[in-house]
């Protein structure tokens, strides 16, 4: 079995990008999980509160979520062509005290809907830097981003439209499985270069 934590970063009750996280945990293959990751309680960073309190139960939580996962799905909005500062908080906290150890080696996907054309892709590229300063391996055998959102998903933030569920087997093929935990390379080489956001829908 394959496990992997699925983080949504978006607090927004109709969020394109939790819907889009449910979507691929429901579409996920025979022999792999996909565990969503619960960030609604995690508190901004604050070096104060860390001396005083230590890790919040909420980050140690996902922390140990990643830490017994296989790899690790970010569904990312794109906020001003960059991370979303709620995401990048989460993370944030998760690599403090002995998070570095869950994200070294771990394989690590980015993915994202926007209603903009772009499909949050300066957002992914954005998150290049961080997930390489937390020693992550590249996952993204395929890129998914899905543009003009919302016309892709109803007003409860459900996926609707089964355009973007069609590019997901290609990055189900490079899913991280358990032998990456034990540091084998299935790295493979990137395709992004062909990656084109696809005038509706978007995706590889
Ligand atoms: C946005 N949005 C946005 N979209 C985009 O494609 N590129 C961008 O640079 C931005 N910038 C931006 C800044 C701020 C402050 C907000 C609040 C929004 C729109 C954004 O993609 C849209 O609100 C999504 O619906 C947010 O994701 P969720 O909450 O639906 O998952």
């Amino acid at each position: 079995m394959t496990t992997i934590l699925g983080l949504s970063g978006s607090l927004r009750r109709a969020s394109l990008n939790s819907g889009l996280l449910r979507a691929a945990a429901d579409a996920a293959p025979d022999g792999v999980t996909i565990t969503i990751g619960d960030i609604a309680q995690v508190p901004l960073y604050d070096g104060d509160l860390e001396a005083a309190s230590g890790i919040p139960a909420a980050v140690s939580a996902l922390t140990d979520q990643l830490a017994a996962a296989d790899g690790l799905l970010l569904v990312s909005p794109e906020y001003n062509n960059g991370v979303p500062g709620v995401l990048k908080n989460v993370i944030d906290w998760m690599s403090r005290g002995q998070g570095m150890a869950a994200f070294k080696g771990k394989p690590v996907a980015v993915i994202g809907a926007s209603p903009g054309n772009f499909g949050t892709a300066h957002a992914q590229s954005h998150w290049l830097p961080v997930l390489r300063m937390l020693a992550t391996r590249p996952w993204w055998d395929g890129r998914l981003m899905v543009s003009r959102a919302g016309d892709l998903f109803d007003d409860q933030g459900t996926l609707t439209d089964t355009r973007p569920a069609k590019s997901w087997p290609n990055s189900w093929r490079a899913l991280p499985g358990p032998s990456a935990r034990a540091g084998r390379d299935r790295h493979r080489p990137c395709r992004a270069d062909r990656a084109r956001p696809a005038r509706h829908g978007a995706v590889l």
